[in-house]
């Protein structure tokens, strides 16, 4: 089967592993920004041009690409879903008019509220240049501003952490200059991701995962596009119920469903649902048209079925006649970033890499000259453990990048015991009161 991969960050890397391991004889093209020496590694052909260029349906053309897989969200938005479609190129990865859900979250929020989807905080948009927000965020008392537009992660910005309420007036009205905005409720919890296979009707969950925005331990620092993330060998994680679990999955159903009404188009790909579990149950944060980076990582390497069924099935619709399962294991997945990432990260620096042993590298932002790997100003490499238990997999991640030799960073709390102990204590003071 000849398939093209759109994308070539570390969630990209773990797709095209997925990819390779199928039995149904692969044969991988990809189009990326930047080589991924990774990806590169696994391919039949690859093509360096931007992810929104419609030179990709030519090549796709070209190549007699039979399945198209966009990792990314900005194709998903620039509408290359819909152009392959439109060649009869079937696509995991949803038109551009489904793939509103992320990329316009002041849409997602009006959306939610219209077809009264649960989980939606408090939240009101307004428009480029429209007053008011002062008042709104007078009477919320303690938001979040969240620019409507993509910003790779790094355009949200949440009181308390970023700003007081002062400054919160201040960032609104900056950001209202060039873009329309959410003004929404501050959510107090925990975080957690799930992740679904959608074939226009039919979900198939992954496990929960946690994701780590912060740069530093403790979740200090600024925002990153998601410094580690880790997942149980069960479904949920330590810190929610199965109830939770289970409400996240009801949303993401109902948003498909929701979706096709509004749109008049079948969500076909993946659906990324970002919830925070609080004292009364969860709330949504945000939904992406796409796999998480990097909780791509954690999920694929699991998957029990042959990768390119389940994306047929996706196309196809037909994805109630395959039983997607997950490996019972538990994965943690960290990244190593260049050093004073994301402010002032060290770009141009050699990285030599040592062997993995017992953890799985995905390349991620790298670029390879006269056969060595430098780094870049983002995300270097995701390094992952996988084992029975969170501390044994945060362990092996940990001796991988160990053997990662450069001007790097990462957390080192992420998927310890410590960490986890306090999101459990988190939630239980939470839920006492
Ligand atoms: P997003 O880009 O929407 O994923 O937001 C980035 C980060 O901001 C999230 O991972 C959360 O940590 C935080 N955030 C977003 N919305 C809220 C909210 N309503 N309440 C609290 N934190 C939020
Ligand atoms: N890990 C967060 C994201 O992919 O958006």
């Amino acid at each position: 089967m000849k398939v093209l991969l759109v994308g070539g960050a570390g969630r990209e890397h773990a797709i095209a592993e997925s990819v390779a391991r199928s039995k149904k004889d692969p044969e991988l093209f990809t189009v990326m920004s930047k080589k991924n020496p990774g990806i590169a590694h696994l391919c039949k052909d690859f093509l360096i041009i931007k992810e929104t260029d419609p030179q990709i349906i030519d090549y796709a053309i070209k190549k007699k690409i039979e399945l198209a897989i966009i990792g990314p969200e900005t194709p998903l938005a620039a509408g290359i879903s819909d152009r392959l479609w439109d060649a009869g190129i079937p696509v995991v990865g949803p038109r551009r008019l489904a793939a509103q859900i992320e990329f316009d979250k002041a849409w997602t929020r009006d959306f939610m509220k219209k077809y009264a989807i649960a989980g939606c905080p408090g939240f009101k948009v307004f428009r480029k240049g429209e007053d008011g927000t002062d008042e709104f965020i007078d009477e919320l008392g303690d938001v979040v501003i969240k620019p409507a537009g993509l910003t790779g992660g790094k355009g949200v910005r949440v009181m308390g952490d970023h700003f007081d309420i002062e400054g919160a007036k201040v960032y609104a009205k900056e950001v209202l200059k060039n873009d329309d905005l959410v003004v929404e409720e501050r959510l107090i919890g925990e975080e957690f991701t799930v992740q679904a296979f959608v074939d226009g009707k039919n979900l198939a969950f992954a496990p929960c995962v946690q994701d780590h925005k912060r740069a530093y331990d403790g979740d200090k620092g600024p925002n990153t596009g998601g410094m580690g993330s880790y997942s149980d060998a069960k479904d949920i994680l330590p810190f929610i119920k199965g109830s939770d679990y289970a409400d996240a999955k009801k949303i993401m159903a109902s948003v498909v469903q929701a979706i096709q009404k509004e749109t008049g188009v079948a969500y076909q790909g993946i659906l990324y649902g970002q919830f925070m579990a609080t004292a009364k149950g969860i709330s949504v944060i945000e939904f992406n048209a796409r796999f998480g980076d990097p909780e791509a990582m954690n999920v694929l390497p699991i998957l029990e079925n042959d990768f390119l069924d389940v994306c047929s099935s996706i196309v196809n619709g037909t994805l109630d006649k395959i039983n997607v399962k997950f490996k019972k294991q538990a994965t943690v997945c960290k990244y190593a970033v260049p050093a004073g990432y994301p402010d002032d990260p060290a770009k141009d620096s050699i990285v030599e890499i040592g062997a993995m042993k017992d953890a799985i590298l995905f390349y991620s932002s790298v670029y390879e000259k006269d056969n060595k790997i430098y780094t870049t100003g983002s995300r270097a490499f995701g390094v992952l453990g996988i084992a029975d238990t969170i501390k044994e997999a945060e362990m092996k991640a940990q001796s991988g990048l160990s053997a990662l030799k450069g001007a790097l960073h990462s957390r080192r709390d992420i998927g310890t015991e410590e960490l986890i102990r306090k999101r459990i204590q988190h939630m239980n003071e939470l839920r006492a009161h």
